[in-house]
């Protein structure tokens, strides 16, 4: 028997949904939602960016997803007056199931476009066939080099030269998924896991909008899918 997510229930009702302060303009762009699991840094950059130019960027961020209560990456939400949706996915019986119910959610706000933003869960069918080509994510890897958690310690521990960001459209794997863009960042002699991770922040903090913006626009596609 399915469990429903408090939470979810919770926070979904008490923050309504709006798009209150967007301009007429706006309201024909596409909105996208980001699923983040943590602070929530490239969620800020993304948010930044479209609410610095809405119509350079070219969406709106209509709604943060979020399935760890108490994430940093929800006060960030909060700050910038985008409404929020908490998840508990083990109060649910198996993965398809979250995922109906966030679908719910998410056709309810007239979602077009889903952005993954270090959401550290696998995305099941019951999304990928409801945003089929239509979410990406970003991974502080050069993929398919070091998938998975912990991306930057592999690559330290592997002793790479050199490792980067890529950002992909989603599949039904794990950090796979047609490659949209790359950047490398070089490793240093000394490196530790926070410079080097500090290092390819900062290259996300860039590179994520700017992709989107291209995506969206319709000025950037995979090589190969
Ligand atoms: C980012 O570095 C992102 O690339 C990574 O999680 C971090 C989230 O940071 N994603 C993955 O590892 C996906 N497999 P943030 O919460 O500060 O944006």
């Amino acid at each position: 028997m399915m469990q429903r997510s408090l939470s979810a229930s919770t926070s979904a009702e008490q923050e309504a949904p709006s798009i209150e302060g967007a301009s007429t303009s706006d309201k024909r762009l596409p909105r996208i939602a980001i699923f983040a699991s943590g602070s929530g840094s490239n969620f800020q950059a993304i948010v930044d960016a479209a609410q610095t130019d809405p119509e350079h960027f070219g969406a709106v961020v209509a709604l943060l997803v979020c399935d760890k209560p108490g994430a940093y990456v929800l006060e960030r939400a909060k700050a910038a007056g985008i409404q929020s949706a908490v998840y508990t996915p083990k109060q649910y019986e198996n993965r398809e199931l979250y995922e109906q119910d966030l679908l719910q959610r998410l056709q309810a706000e007239g979602i077009e476009w889903i952005v993954l933003a270090g959401y550290m869960r696998i995305i099941t069918h019951v999304l990928l066939e409801a945003y089929p080509g239509k979410m990406m994510n970003i991974h502080p890897s050069l993929l398919p080099s070091f998938p998975g958690l912990h991306a930057v310690k592999q690559a330290l521990d592997y002793g790479v030269r050199v490792t980067g960001v890529t950002v992909h459209l989603v599949d039904a794997g794990m950090d796979t998924g047609p490659i949209l863009a790359q950047h490398v960042v070089q490793v240093e002699a000394g490196d530790t896991e926070e410079s080097l991770s500090d290092r390819i922040h900062a290259i996300e903090h860039g590179l994520y909008p700017a992709v989107i913006c291209d995506v969206l626009a319709g000025r950037l596609a995979p090589i190969r899918v």
